[in-house]
């Protein structure tokens, strides 16, 4: 097997960590992240997230026991903090004994990070400021995944490098720090290594790996579009603070606003709790990208993707995918 010393000596703290081969973890997405795609990440030396998204207790029960059935390395579950029964869900993470938890989506409630420390679970946080990155990592987080602007799905304002700057410096030397948002090739990766990360997550370079169960047409809508096409959903009303989501732009797009003008008018006519009124937004955009990953209606269903979808051209197995990024990491460590 080819082995990349350079990089795999500078991840050496996050495979460490995840328990696999190479520090590259494939983020969560929703719909597509599911046994398929998470086990030929892990079994190819990646680390696979299952993204538990809006599923039921009793669905990521047979999501994880699929999972398990299809690869014997280590895999993690993405669970979402404003699921409404996220205790539940933790507790089938706990009966599985699953090895890596992230939470994402917003501040782990009060309690989350300890029901899943109680059964030994390795617990990743997501924080958009430093000075929340380093409460959560006080109160028993085991590692940040920092996320740019540059993502696909729910993004917050700054981009990648900005925060690889204001995070590593800061907390690299003593915890792990995993960068995300924007990264297709591996002389990226290889740069924010050297800056103290010990690992990267990508999503939009695997969504359409041959293993992924995304629809043909919605792996085609990212073959053909460059970086301009992923664009940033916008706020329309200042009282709904939506978060913003970075999708292919398409009808679905104007369906969006649509839609939130919907849901604030609710807000004023029927009293809807804000809450509510966010919960409803993000229940809108699950269900839009089921209609686009799953159901291939790729005109109004929501083809969330990063802008780095203009490196991704065709349908390739993961294990290439992951070879690809390691080898130009290396070739990049190896001419400095
Ligand atoms: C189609 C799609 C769906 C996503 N769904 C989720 C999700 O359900 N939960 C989550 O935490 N992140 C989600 N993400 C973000 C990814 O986990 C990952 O962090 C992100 O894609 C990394 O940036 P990149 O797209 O530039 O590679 C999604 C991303 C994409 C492209």
């Amino acid at each position: 097997m080819t082995s990349y010393p350079k990089t795999s000596n500078l991840m050496r703290r996050g495979t460490e960590f995840l328990g696999s081969e190479h520090a590259i973890l494939c983020g969560a997405m929703s719909w597509v992240s599911e046994r398929n795609l998470v086990s030929a990440i892990s079994n190819a030396g990646g680390f696979g997230v299952i993204a538990c998204g809006a599923m039921t207790p009793e669905l990521l029960d047979a999501e994880i026991a699929g999972t398990r059935a299809l690869t014997a390395r280590p895999f993690g579950v993405n669970l979402i903090t404003m699921h409404p029964m996220l205790f539940e869900l933790i507790e089938v993470c706990a009966k599985h004994g699953v090895s890596h938890v992230a939470l994402a989506g917003g501040i782990p409630p009060k309690g989350s990070v300890e029901a899943l420390k109680a059964f030994g679970a390795k617990v990743i946080v997501f924080a958009p400021t430093l000075a929340l990155a380093k409460k959560l990592l006080r109160s028993g987080a085991d590692a940040l995944v920092i996320e740019g602007m540059e993502a696909g799905g729910h993004i917050g304002p700054v981009s990648t490098s900005v925060l690889a700057q204001e995070f590593l410096p800061a907390l690299a030397e003593e915890h792990l720090v995993f960068v995300a948002g924007g990264i297709g090739r591996g002389e990226l990766i290889a740069g924010y290594l050297e800056m103290g990360a010990v690992g990267v997550q990508l999503g939009t370079r695997f969504a359409c790996a041959t293993e992924s169960i995304a629809h043909p047409k919605f792996k085609q809508a990212f073959f053909r579009a460059n970086a301009r096409d992923a664009v940033a959903s916008v706020q329309l009303d200042p009282r709904l603070p939506v978060i913003p989501v970075r999708a292919l732009k398409n009808k679905g797009t104007e369906e969006f606003t649509a839609k939130q003008r919907e849901v604030a008018n609710l807000l004023d006519s029927e009293g809807l709790e804000m809450l509510e009124a966010q919960l409803q937004i993000e229940r809108y955009w699950a269900g839009a990208l089921r209609r686009a990953a799953i159901d291939g209606d790729v005109e109004n269903g929501s083809l969330m993707a990063g802008q780095s979808v203009g490196m991704v051209t065709e349908e390739e197995p993961v294990a290439q995918i992951i070879q690809t990024l390691l080898a130009e990491s290396e070739a990049a460590l190896s001419r400095r």
